[in-house]
């Protein structure tokens, strides 16, 4: 199963994802949790942009590609091959929004992408404002970086809130922590009931508790 989180910066991806993957790792479910950019060549390049200078967007968007290209098969395929729950944070949505930010066509990247990555079970839109995200990013202590002016950010919304696909859930990242865990972990359970999993990915057949 494949749960992405997405939002501008600022929402609480990984604070929600630590919270989640501890959830389900109770539940003995198998968690990979991961992000993009990765910490591989590409996506160095592409944090190291982010304050010395952005790129061109084209040269932007070919390096995001080709660090996910590399993460899919690399990580993500093999993981979901062996039946772990991987758990991403940003992945393509957010290629669409922020490279879509600059002018590109965000529907021309999700095409793109979903020739070669796999379509998350669920992705959860973690949406806030940018006045309220970028007051958290200050409250963290870290300064707005390139990727984050308000402007860009209102774009980037607006391209998340264009985006419809079956498995999107908008959850309003005013909400509590541990309240957008509980709604996230049962609608895994649910995803993972619905497949004839147990929590820990053993078929019904298996003895044992189910979720
Ligand atoms: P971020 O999640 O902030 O990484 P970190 O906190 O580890 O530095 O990602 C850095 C920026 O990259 C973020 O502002 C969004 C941007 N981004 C894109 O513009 N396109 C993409 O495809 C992805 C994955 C991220």
């Amino acid at each position: 199963m494949l749960l992405v989180f997405e939002g501008i910066d600022g929402v609480g991806k990984s604070t929600q994802i630590r919270a989640v993957s501890e959830a389900l790792r109770v539940l003995g479910i198998e968690v990979v949790a991961s992000k993009e950019p990765t910490d591989g060549p590409f996506g160095r390049r592409l944090r190291a942009s982010a304050t010395t200078g952005r790129l061109d967007p084209a040269e932007e968007l070919e390096l995001f590609m080709a660090d996910r290209r590399e993460h899919v098969a690399r990580l993500i395929l093999p993981s979901l091959a062996r039946g772990a729950v991987v758990i991403l944070d940003r992945y393509y949505f957010s290629t669409a929004a922020y490279q879509g930010a600059r002018g590109l066509s965000w529907e021309a990247i999700l095409a793109a992408n979903e020739e070669f990555a796999p379509e998350p079970d669920l992705l959860v839109w973690l949406d806030l404002p940018p006045d309220a995200s970028m007051e958290r990013i200050r409250a963290r202590g870290d300064g707005a970086n390139e990727f984050e002016r308000a402007n860009l950010l209102e774009a980037s919304r607006r391209i998340f809130a264009s985006i419809s696909k079956p498995y999107l859930r908008r959850m309003d990242a005013t909400q509590s922590v541990e309240a957008i865990r509980d709604t996230v972990v049962g609608e895994v359970r649910q995803l993972l009931g619905a497949r004839g999993l147990h929590a820990d990915g053993r078929k019904p057949t298996d003895t044992g508790a189910s979720i």
